[in-house]
């Protein structure tokens, strides 16, 4: 690799795996990292070179254009992002995460004389949660709901038109839609699922069928995108396949909770009423608990050059989950 990464939102949960997982494929001077100025510390525990600081504004476009211009910087990951559906009002989500993916991407492809692949970091939630579709492929029509997905679909939306606009053959964009992640430091959905668990208080809607996505899933679709030549433009799933989720957390309650624990099962129809409530917030989650979910993953197969199996990776996870529910 000839060029720098430039990542984004290296001190949260995916930013850090990414860049501990890509690490020893790299010199330390191959990446440069842009943080929030209150995030200093992180870069400094991390030991982090090359770090840029934001303070107040995201599009800081001298700022940008003195990064592009001190390092030749041929990928940017941008990972960092209000990564879910919060009470944070519509602008809020406009500007970190429509606005600011805009104008890194529009002074990467402006000041980066290297510049050659812009990762956006999206959600396979940008498909929606209802109604609702068993099984979905890139080719699919997203319908976003709620401020988040909405956010990312949007975000997706202004960078293909930026990179559409290019001229420029040699610098495309790539936008991985990530399932619902697991790995170390999560503390998201999968964390949630074994602490309910544990308490006996999981509610799982019906015999689910659903999916998930490693964090080393994503660094190897991003491997596979850095060490490929030529690569045109792409929009990819990044989920490992669906398998049943009760059986699932049944068996590996045994290895994280040490007792073999069944979620409360309930019928698929009681779960309708819950997305009365007009919430995204709450639809999100219980579709989550309640839908049937495959994603097409052979774009993905065929980048990274192999099947993918379900929950593949958890097992590497097992004590970091036991740590976190004990
Ligand atoms: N976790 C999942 O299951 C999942 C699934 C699909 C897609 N994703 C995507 O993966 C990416 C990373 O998510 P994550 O799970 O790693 O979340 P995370 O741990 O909360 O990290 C979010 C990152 O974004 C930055 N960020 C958050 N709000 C910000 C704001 N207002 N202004 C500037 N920076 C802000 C954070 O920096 P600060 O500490 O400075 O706030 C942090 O670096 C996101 O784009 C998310 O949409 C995640």
């Amino acid at each position: 690799m000839k060029g720098k990464i430039l990542l984004t939102g290296v001190n949260g949960f995916l930013g850090r795996n990414i860049y501990s997982l890509l690490r020893p494929a790299f010199n330390e001077d191959d990446f440069v990292f842009l943080l929030r100025s209150h995030r200093k510390d992180i870069a400094e525990e991390m030991k982090l070179k090359n770090v840029y600081l934001l303070s107040s504004s995201l599009d800081d476009m001298d700022l940008y254009k003195r990064i592009f211009k001190e390092h030749d910087v041929e990928t940017v990951i941008h990972c960092a992002a209000i990564p879910k559906e919060t009470r944070m009002k519509w602008q809020e989500y406009e500007h970190v995460n429509i606005k600011w993916p805009k104008v890194l991407a529009d002074s990467f492809c402006r000041f980066s004389k290297k510049a050659k692949r812009f990762i956006f970091i999206s959600s396979i939630g940008v498909y929606g949660t209802s109604p609702y579709k068993p099984y979905i492929s890139e080719q699919d029509r997203p319908m976003p709901d709620g401020k988040y997905h909405l956010s990312k679909k949007l975000a997706e939306d202004a960078l293909i038109s930026i990179f559409s606009k290019e001229n420029n053959e040699d610098i495309n964009l790539f936008v991985l839609r990530l399932n619902t992640l697991y790995g170390k430091d999560d503390k998201g959905v999968l964390w949630k699922m074994f602490c309910l668990l544990k308490k006996r208080i999981l509610p799982i809607w019906g015999e689910l069928e659903t999916s998930f996505c490693s964090v080393d899933l994503v660094a190897e679709a991003i491997f596979a995108l850095l060490s490929s030549k030529n690569n045109r433009g792409v929009v990819l799933n990044v989920s490992e396949p669906s398998f049943n989720l009760i059986d699932f957390l049944e068996r590996e309650s045994q290895f994280i909770l040490y007792q073999k624990i069944k979620p409360i099962k309930l019928p698929r129809w009681s779960a309708r009423p819950l997305f009365l409530f007009n919430s995204a917030w709450i639809s999100n989650k219980v579709a989550l608990l309640s839908g049937d979910k495959s994603y097409d993953i052979s774009k993905l197969e065929s980048l990274i050059n192999r099947k993918v199996k379900p929950m593949e990776m958890f097992p590497k996870y097992r004590q970091y989950y036991r740590g976190c529910v004990s």
